[in-house]
């Protein structure tokens, strides 16, 4: 069928998406986000998000994906020759470059962050100093774009060498132990003073927060979360053998996803209660919080540099993911060498996350609808792009691509018996392009001007 690489193993195809999913979109993104929305109605909804919407479109990007072996653009043109739906590849494109310029920049303060807690330097201070600590950091030009671009140097030199599925291969041995050091840490938040503060505002939903920049919110986090709606997903997909459970495996990734992010979740907000920090910090969030933590912990000095390596490894198998989207379409689409493609890639990264840099300090009078350019950069991508994305692959494995293709490639040629089978097509056909439209819909107001005119 394809001379492409496949993955050779199961753990293979799981590892190398989850490696994608997992990132500071969990670890960062996720509790400043459920803090500004206000905690458990937010989480709520942001889960019925990842099983109504996330889990049927990773599944229609795996279907794309595997039935072709090929990259988003050439894959919608074998299955439907002609079919404008293949401009979503165009979305994906730009919206990976995007995010990989503000993540850098994130990514870039993780660095500052290892640094800081090798040297010693993030021990030992009150929870003023540590917001004094990150202020200085972003509002520094100069150091916030060093960061950012020692991030993305290291991306360039993965991606250029060739060694990313090394790093994935490191990186998987390395999620584990991530994974343990979380469950560590969820255990030290919850025997925090004044914790249970923490766990009720996670846990005990009040509606009255709901709006719709939450909803539309919640929805982008699911997106951006997953990795969706960008067709990451779907060129990894491509490299399926046709043995992987597509069902299974999109269920899996979208559950472990959602576990690191609820854990972060745990750690970050019975100590938010516990050290007198306001939920609602936004994107410094977790940066102000987590030395805190370190700090009280025995040992402290040690487990800050073990989590910021590890969480490092995890940002950049998901940056690794992003460039790969934009690689895999300049070498299949316009012959271009892997090296130049890479070279392009990161060159335009470094530009853009250059300005997202900027937007803390020199660049931060620049604003449109109030945002700076990090994040119109975010809000742009992840709650408007993403979606849409999402809503295009949905609506075309449902209601554009051959019924027996995709009846094929859920059950792996009638091999398996997927129960689920009818309830997840009414998901990809109905449920994820109709609510995604509703919600884009309500937070335009539309709602409210019918309503206006009704009454
Ligand atoms: N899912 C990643 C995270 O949560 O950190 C971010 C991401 C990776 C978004 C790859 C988009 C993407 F294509």
């Amino acid at each position: 069928m394809s001379e492409r690489a496949q993955f050779a193993t199961k753990m293979g195809v799981i590892a190398t998406s989850v490696g994608s999913a997992v990132g500071l979109g969990n670890i960062w993104r996720f509790p400043y986000e459920a803090g500004v929305h206000g905690g458990g109605a937010f989480i709520l909804i942001y889960i019925l998000c990842v099983l109504l919407l996330g889990i049927p479109v990773i599944i229609a990007e795996f279907v794309i994906g595997r039935s072709t072996h090929k990259n988003a653009n050439s894959a919608i043109k074998l299955l439907a020759p002609g079919s404008k739906f293949r401009y979503v590849s165009y979305i994906g494109i730009i919206a990976s470059v995007m995010i990989l310029s503000f993540y850098s920049v994130v990514a870039g303060w993780i660095l500052e962050y290892l640094f800081q807690s090798i040297i010693g330097n993030l021990n030992g201070h009150t929870s003023q100093e540590y917001s004094e600590m990150f202020n200085s950091l972003t509002g520094s030009p100069w150091r916030s774009v060093l960061w950012t671009t020692l991030f993305l140097g290291a991306n360039f030199f993965i991606l250029r060498k060739g060694v990313q599925k090394g790093i994935e291969r490191i990186s998987n041995l390395l999620m584990p132990i991530l994974f343990l050091l979380l469950l560590l840490f969820c255990v030290n938040s919850l025997l925090l003073p004044n914790a249970q503060k923490g766990i009720e505002f996670m846990f005990r939903p009040d509606f009255t927060q709901i709006s719709p920049s939450m909803i539309v919110g919640a929805m982008g986090q699911a997106f951006f979360s997953l990795s969706l709606g960008l067709t990451c997903l779907l060129t990894y997909a491509s490299y399926f053998n046709d043995k992987t459970p597509l069902v299974k495996s999109a269920t899996i990734i979208a559950i472990l996803d959602t576990f690191v992010a609820i854990l972060a979740g745990i750690i970050i907000f019975p100590a938010v209660f516990s050290f007198g920090a306001e939920p609602t910090a936004g994107p410094k969030l977790v940066f102000e919080i987590l030395p805190n933590i370190f700090q009280q912990m025995p040992g402290g000095y040690l487990w800050s540099i073990a989590f910021f390596i590890l969480l490092f490894f995890a940002s950049i198998t998901s940056t690794i993911s992003m460039s790969e989207i934009f690689i895999t379409f300049c070498t299949e689409e316009y012959r271009m060498s892997r090296k130049k493609a890479t070279r392009i890639n990161i060159a335009i990264a470094l530009v853009l996350g250059t300005l997202c840099a900027l937007s803390f300090n020199s660049l931060s009078h620049i604003t449109l609808f109030d945002k700076t350019v990090f994040d119109l950069f975010d809000y742009i991508s992840s709650n408007i792009m993403l979606p849409a994305g999402g809503f295009i692959l949905a609506v075309f494995v449902g209601w554009v691509m051959n019924k027996n293709i995709v009846k094929k490639q859920l059950t792996n040629n009638g091999e398996l018996n997927v129960r689920t089978m009818r309830p997840i097509l009414f998901c990809i056909k109905y449920v994820a392009p109709i609510a995604i439209v509703v919600i884009f819909l309500y937070v335009i107001g539309f709602f409210d001007y019918v309503s206006t005119l009704l009454f």
